[in-house]
């Protein structure tokens, strides 16, 4: 289970997230979603550790980020944004780094094959990382959060740039998580695979939580049917919160 409180984030003087609370229960998906700027990334990068959170607390199954740092990131995966993979590694070679580094060697070269057919990579595993496409190395990079059993997924817009295989491939490997009782938080702003794939979204907008639940509580939230689609809501909802936030400056 992975539980966030009272995050918050300043980078210098920019507010980026401003008092955030949730958790992503054992066995379920979540869906962040918020315009640009709405601070997910952010979200996400604290609870990583990759930037340190200016203040609150974060836990792993129980794991506290800020005593354990170590344990917290051998518990997690991570699909950031903008994937940097090192360059002058082979596909297989990137592969097997990854998993030593979470001294998940046991039987590497099963899961690795698998990983590369299921991303079609397979053909390019001798290629260093540096020749492959944009697509491909997004992939790569999701082939490595999935190289060992992570307790929680995180992914950040990870369906950008690949091909319909390839995300019809990671949808699958997000379901299996959940199977195995992993916890998922994915943010995108592909609103219909949210819908279709998260058991609970979370809308933020300026690093605050504007509304979260599932897609019938968003429809409650936002005072709309049930036949609209969580596009509708999220309009609604974002536009509506501005709205609010103006009168209440004038
Ligand atoms: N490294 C940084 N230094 C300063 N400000 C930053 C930095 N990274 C993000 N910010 C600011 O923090 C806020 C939240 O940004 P963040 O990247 O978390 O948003 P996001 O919801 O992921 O947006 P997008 O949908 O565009 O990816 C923005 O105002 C952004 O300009
Ligand atoms: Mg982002």
């Amino acid at each position: 289970m992975l539980k966030v409180d009272g995050l918050v984030k300043y980078y210098r003087k920019t507010l980026a997230v401003d008092g955030i609370s949730f958790t992503v229960n054992d066995g379920e998906i979540v869906g962040l979603v918020g315009p640009n700027g709405a601070g997910k990334t952010t979200v996400l990068r604290c609870v990583t550790g990759i930037v340190q959170m200016t203040q609150g607390r974060i836990e792993v199954d129980g794991v506290d980020l800020e005593i354990n740092e170590e344990a917290v990131k051998r518990l997690i995966a991570f699909v950031p944004e903008v994937p940097s993979p090192y360059e002058m590694l082979t596909v297989y070679e990137h592969l097997r780094f990854i998993a030593m580094a979470y001294k998940t060697l046991g039987n590497f070269d099963e899961r690795a094959y698998e990983l590369m057919q299921r991303f079609d990579l397979y053909d390019r595993r001798n290629d260093f990382v540096l020749s492959l496409s944009k697509g491909m190395k997004q992939k790569l990079a999701i082939a490595c959060a999935f190289v060992h059993d992570a307790r929680a997924i995180l992914l950040d817009e990870p369906l950008i740039g690949i091909d319909p295989k390839g995300a019809k491939e990671l949808k699958n490997m997000i379901l299996d998580t959940k199977q195995r009782k992993g916890s998922v938080l994915i943010s995108t702003h592909m609103l219909d695979t949210a819908e279709h794939l998260c058991d609970r979204i979370i809308i933020i907008q300026k690093g605050t939580i504007i509304a979260e639940g599932t897609l019938e509580e968003l429809h409650q939230s936002a005072k709309m049917g049930r036949d609209a689609s969580l596009e509708d809501v999220f309009l609604s909802l974002t536009e509506e919160s501005k709205v609010i936030e103006a009168t209440s400056v004038s």
